[in-house]
């Protein structure tokens, strides 16, 4: 059977639920906005949630909601309804940014729907140049380990995966001699998703404590850390899973590369540099309960970010987009020579 995360058709729209993975498959209905705020909320979907947002969007204009006969008040109702969604998790950038462009064109349900077969071609792009740039820079020409972080395939995206992309890419032109993922704490998107769908997909991975990623880097020979983004800043720093900037500090200690893999919608050239990229926080019982379980006295204080930002001058490999792979600060440049933003 296979892992989708979203399964949308007109008018109709069912999300995987995460939060039971890899216990339990079971998809569940989304009607609308409100349930969709809350599923992005509560992680049931994760990664960037532009998908589940758009499309739920779709959902509610296929049932005939927001006001028909007059575009600059339909406009308005999208506006809102997408800055809802976006208050769900703040850090991603590529919620408003895709549909903003396709309320120039006028068709926002159709266009929405488009984002769905436009993210699966990029990924695929992304894996591909990925692939041929990770083999490029090693003199043997593969095949390579890799080390990945968080969750960033068919399980965060509408299929294939940015950074699993990169991994499932290199597998399929049997040059991947195998992939370390980390387990992700404290919410488990590497042990619970991201080892459970490369599992799925036949392809060689090993599951390591977050804390064991600088020593498997130097001692299981990594030969490129590829991760994904929530938003890229016009400098090219990047916010991604917390865990990330220690990832790419070991990495330029131990000079491995450093990629990551990301469509261009995730660039946001309003923001001058990273520092500026809102990260979302979340409560404190993430790390001090495990279910009923408790791991840490319950009272204690806890700062748990779900993202940080790494500098751009750590991306050494470069980020990956569905164009090709840029220098993390030409990326934006080359958003706007291409007339996208
Ligand atoms: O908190 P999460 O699980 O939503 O975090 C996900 C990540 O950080 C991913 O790397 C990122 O969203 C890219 S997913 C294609």
């Amino acid at each position: 059977m296979a892992l989708e995360s979203l399964r949308y058709r007109r008018g109709s729209l069912e999300i995987l639920n995460q939060r039971l993975l890899p216990g339990q498959l079971r998809y569940e209905r989304v009607g609308g906005v409100e349930r969709a705020w809350g599923a992005i909320r509560d992680m049931e979907v994760r990664g960037p949630p532009a998908l589940l947002g758009c499309l739920s969007l779709a959902v509610e204009l296929a049932g005939g909601a927001g006001p028909r006969e007059d575009p600059g008040a339909l406009e308005e109702f999208v506006a809102q309804r997408l800055a809802l969604l976006q208050s769900a998790r703040p850090t991603a950038a590529n919620l408003g940014t895709e549909v903003a462009w396709g309320l120039g064109a006028g068709q926002v349900g159709t266009y929405i729907e488009g984002l769905l077969a436009k993210d699966q071609r990029d990924n695929r792009s992304i894996g591909a140049h990925g692939a041929e740039h990770i083999l490029g820079g090693v003199p043997w020409g593969g095949p390579v380990t890799l080390l990945t972080h968080c969750n960033t395939g068919t399980l965060a995206t509408a299929g294939y995966g940015t950074a699993l992309g990169v991994v499932r890419a290199l597998h399929e032109r049997r040059s991947l001699s195998r992939v370390f993922c980390t387990e992700t704490r404290p919410f488990h998107q590497g042990s619970r998703l991201s080892a459970l769908e490369l599992r799925h997909d036949g392809v060689p991975v090993t599951l390591i404590a977050d804390s064991a990623a600088a020593a498997a880097m130097r001692e299981r020979g990594v030969h490129a850390v590829v991760v994904g983004a929530d938003r890229v800043a016009a400098n090219g720093d990047v916010a991604n899973k917390i865990g990330t900037f220690q990832l790419a500090l070991a990495a330029r200690h131990l000079r491995i590369p450093f990629y990551v893999a990301a469509p261009s919608s995730s660039c946001d050239p309003s923001l001058p540099s990273g520092s500026l990229i809102p990260i979302e926080e979340r409560p404190g019982t993430e790390l001090t309960q495990l279910g009923d379980v408790l791991l840490a006295e319950p009272e204690v204080d806890v700062w748990n970010p779900a993202f940080d930002v790494t500098p751009h001058e750590l991306i050494t490999g470069g980020i990956i987009t569905e164009w090709g792979v840029f220098p993390p600060s030409q990326l934006c440049r080359e958003l706007a020579e291409r007339g996208e933003r």
